[in-house]
């Protein structure tokens, strides 16, 4: 008799899902990883607040649960949960709602920036609390026992502690086990220890009194000590977040987790990033016609009213604008090499600054968009001929796997997922440049070691690009590997 092997149920959480509700590289992962793990038969369903940016009408939203009541604090509050799909999929999205999560941004508590970390202010963290204990009473309501509830980022690391909790008053959550998936070691969510009443999780957890012990509590802390597996987002960075220098203080806690702690590096929808199919472009083009790539750069010089001249490099960068990214290592020694900039992003008014005022001073060498401009990105992916990431560390990075994507080459610092992906012309076979010291000299010594090749040796140059373009980088490679983890969770 033939058994089939029965589907491992999956519960992904995360505060962004792309297209649904996205700032950065956790909604795109968020929004293409469940699809990779649904191709491989994984039985994958995601919780997302109903933030109130999330068009209705645009996802075909329908309503399912209807005043269904989660205890949190000391008071009983009633959600709503609407169904929709990830598009074109037939992955369940449960949208929750409730007047917590009606504001019009996912991250409505603004930064705080404490000793170069960032921390939210207490709204957010409230916020994504009761997120996550709504969550489980939907599974619950809908009677959807999962084997493994995949979370992501702090904003969802307390459903360990909840899982425990409840377990202790019935069994619906006693085989389910939690794999926590680090985005950014930087963001924490740190808060008083009060959000533990608030939360009505059990006090005596062993971690949550560890915890809590110097006044107080940490989401990031709680989802590494508390979850079954860890994993974060390349094989470079789960090492690197062992060392001082990168723990974000939080390195002896993740010593602690050493054995159980995987790197596995993101992919990228190659079916939305695709040189040769993609909409958003001037022209298309593949390996096969990749002088028609100019095209693009052509019309992207004169969109941004740069010189408009195919023989000079172009050279783009796309980029929250934070601390991590390595823009403080601009200066205006960069205004001497022979190559046009544009950057696009942004952030902190203080590195917005410092290339803003570039852009005032040498108006035909930098341009400057202060913007969230999903168009104007592609164009630029297609149009540069360098793309930047000096990154100050970077837990994966997916600009540059779209660059190489699209023959753009990438100029990157060895660090986390950058260091994974990017390989360095000089040792052979190369599909970038690759700097070690984080530094304006060593950043500027390599892209002009990058335009002198692209200047001078152009036949190298295209091979470069080509090797780049041959690269592999979809999902379905790093999904296997999810899957694996989950295998090893449930055994
Ligand atoms: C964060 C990291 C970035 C990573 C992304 C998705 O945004 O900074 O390196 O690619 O999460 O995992």
């Amino acid at each position: 008799m033939i058994f089939n092997k029965p589907t491992i149920k999956v519960l992904f959480l995360s505060a962004e899902v792309a297209p649904l509700a996205k700032v950065g590289g956790l909604g795109d992962v968020a929004g293409a990883l469940p699809i990779a793990l649904a191709k491989l038969g994984v039985d994958i369903r995601i919780c997302l607040p109903f933030y109130g940016l999330i068009d209705r009408k645009k996802y075909s939203a329908k309503k399912i649960i209807n005043g269904l009541s989660v205890s949190i604090s000391n008071k009983n509050k009633l959600i709503n949960v609407w169904q929709t799909f990830l598009p074109k999929t037939k992955i369940p999205v449960y949208l929750i709602e409730h007047s917590f999560f009606k504001g019009e941004k996912i991250y409505s508590g603004g930064r705080l920036m404490l000793n170069n970390k960032y921390t939210r202010k207490i709204d957010d963290l409230k916020k994504f609390t009761f997120f996550t204990r709504t969550v489980l009473e939907v599974t619950r309501k809908l009677n959807f026992q999962p084997d493994v509830i995949h979370t992501n980022d702090w904003h969802v690391a307390l459903t360990a502690d909840f899982i425990k909790t409840l377990n202790s008053k019935d069994d619906f959550f006693v085989n389910t086990k939690t794999l926590y998936t680090i985005h950014n070691l930087a963001n924490q969510g740190i808060t008083k220890p009060n959000i533990i009443n608030f939360a009505k999780i059990n006090k005596s957890l062993p971690i949550v009194k560890v915890d809590s012990q110097d006044g107080d509590v940490n989401f990031m802390v709680q989802g590494i000590l508390g979850s079954n597996l860890v994993n974060t987002v390349s094989p470079t960075y789960a090492k690197e977040i062992l060392t001082h220098y990168q723990g974000a203080e939080l390195d002896n806690i993740l010593i602690k987790r050493k054995k159980d702690l995987y790197g596995i590096l993101n992919g990228i929808d190659t079916d939305f990033f695709n040189p040769e199919k993609d909409n958003l472009i001037k022209q298309k083009y593949s390996l096969k016609n990749l002088k028609q790539k100019t095209i693009n750069k052509l019309a992207l010089q004169k969109q941004l009213g740069l010189p408009v001249d195919k023989d000079i490099a172009l050279v783009g960068l796309i980029s929250r604008f934070v601390w991590q990214k390595g823009l403080d290592l601009f200066n205006e020694d960069f205004s001497k090499l022979n190559c046009q900039f544009v950057f696009l992003g942004t952030g902190q008014k203080e590195y917005e600054k410092i290339l803003k005022d570039l852009a005032k001073k040498y108006p035909k060498k930098f341009s400057v968009q202060l913007a969230f401009d999903e168009k104007l990105a592609h164009l630029i992916y297609a149009g540069a001929d360098i793309f930047l990431m000096p990154s100050r560390f970077e837990p994966c990075g997916l600009g540059q796997l779209i660059a190489m994507r699209y023959g753009t080459v990438p100029v990157v610092r060895a660090t986390g997922g950058l260091a994974d992906t990017v390989k360095e012309v000089k040792s052979g076979g190369g599909t970038g440049f690759v700097f070690d010291k984080y530094s304006s000299e060593a950043f500027y010594q390599k892209l002009n070691e990058a335009l002198t090749v692209f200047y001078k040796k152009q036949q190298l140059w295209r091979q470069i690009q080509k090797t780049g373009m041959k690269q592999d980088f979809s999902w379905d490679k790093s999904a296997k590997k999810y899957f694996e983890l989950y295998k090893k969770l449930i055994k």
